[in-house]
């Protein structure tokens, strides 16, 4: 089988046996996979999402199972199902132990190949509507975004969210704030992707390159009062940029870490004078993923694919990702 393993932080496309899988494990024909940003800063080695020499990087990926092990129940062969990027948060409060075991990165091999094998609890059951490249989208984005805005946030029909730019995260925050009711407000650096936004159900657009005081844009859309959430996608001094966008009691909800930035100063006073409230945002647990399906099924959610390459073209699928033009997921098909 094909796959690719990082050499030198670039893609090398190798060929190797289909893995033999042990009593606990399934394995996986892969039919899609999707990229994320993660990808990106796992490939290029950047700080601590640098993995070791031969790493198979990607997190996301949908496929049929074709065959079981011995000691597995969840599923059969023939059965569709997708990826899990922490596969060991299934439920419950996050704990350094269930996130220490993360597919695709410096942890453990992710689903960059052909086949792969793991336990069982890797994998989720994907509903009939979708097809497989629609179901590759959802294990990082589609989970992180529903975790933002519907499992962590106290938000009500009617009250604003604020969504920044226009990515894999951020349209997904946009579709299940749609499904919340929520007053929308989205940024981007393109008034095309806006145009976009807007005939997915935005109810308000800024583009932040144009618009130098995207921020007093904010605040008229909002009488001056600020938003209830901010999706803050960006990371590093993005923060305080979020901290302002807020009303008083508002989450920053801080999802990104675009260029790798995890550092960024903000205004202690301000967090304390306007109580608000800085939510980190790390995935999901297995079950808000069902949650999230089933919620998603039952209002026929279709993920926004924006752009799909071949297999042998990941490297290309990377590179088209870094140049930021994408408006939703960029998927790879087998
Ligand atoms: N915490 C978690 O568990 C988790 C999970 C998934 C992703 N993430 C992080 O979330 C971020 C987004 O991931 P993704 O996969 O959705 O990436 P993506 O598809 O590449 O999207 C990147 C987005 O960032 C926006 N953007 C870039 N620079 C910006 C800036 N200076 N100001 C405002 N917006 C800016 C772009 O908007 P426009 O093109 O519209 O301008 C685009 O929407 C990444 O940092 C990623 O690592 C974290």
């Amino acid at each position: 089988m094909k796959l690719y393993r990082i050499q030198n932080n670039k893609l090398v496309l190798t060929e190797e046996g289909i893995p033999t899988i042990k009593n606990d494990e399934i394995l996986v024909q892969i039919k899609a996979l999707s990229l994320n940003y993660r990808d990106l800063l796992v490939t290029e080695g950047i700080a601590h999402w640098k993995p070791s020499e031969g790493r198979i990087p990607f997190s996301d990926a949908a496929g049929e199972i074709v065959e079981i092990g011995k000691h597995t129940s969840r599923f059969k062969v023939g059965d569709r199902v997708t990826s899990l990027i922490v596969p060991n948060w299934e439920q419950g409060k996050l704990s350094p132990e269930k996130i220490n075991v993360a597919i695709g990165g410096p942890s453990k091999d992710g689903v960059l190949a052909e086949y792969v094998a793991f336990p069982e609890n890797y994998f989720c059951k994907i509903p009939d509507y979708l097809s497989y490249k629609e179901a590759a989208t959802l294990p990082v984005a589609a989970l992180t975004a529903w975790n933002a805005v519907i499992e962590q946030s106290n938000l009500k029909l009617g009250d604003t969210i604020l969504i920044i730019g226009t990515g894999g995260v951020s349209l997904f925050a946009l579709q299940f704030s749609k499904l919340a009711g929520y007053n929308i407000i989205i940024t981007s650096s393109s008034d095309d992707k806006l145009k976009k936004a807007k005939a997915l159900g935005a109810h308000h657009t800024i583009n932040y390159k144009t618009h130098k005081d995207w921020i007093q844009e904010v605040m008229n859309i909002t009488s001056g009062q600020g938003v209830d959430q901010v999706v803050d996608v960006v990371g590093g001094s993005h923060i305080s940029e979020s901290l302002k966008c807020i009303k008083s009691e508002g989450i920053i909800s801080m999802v990104g870490v675009i260029d790798g930035k995890t550092v960024g100063s903000i205004n202690t006073g301000t967090i304390m004078y306007k109580a608000a409230k800085i939510q980190g945002v790390e995935t999901g647990s297995t079950i808000m993923y069902q949650r999230m399906l089933a919620a998603m099924e039952l209002h026929t959610v279709k993920p926004v694919i924006n752009k799909v390459f071949p297999f042998l073209e990941v490297p290309k699928a990377l590179s088209y990702l870094k140049n930021g033009s994408h408006f939703g997921k960029v998927c790879i098909e087998l």
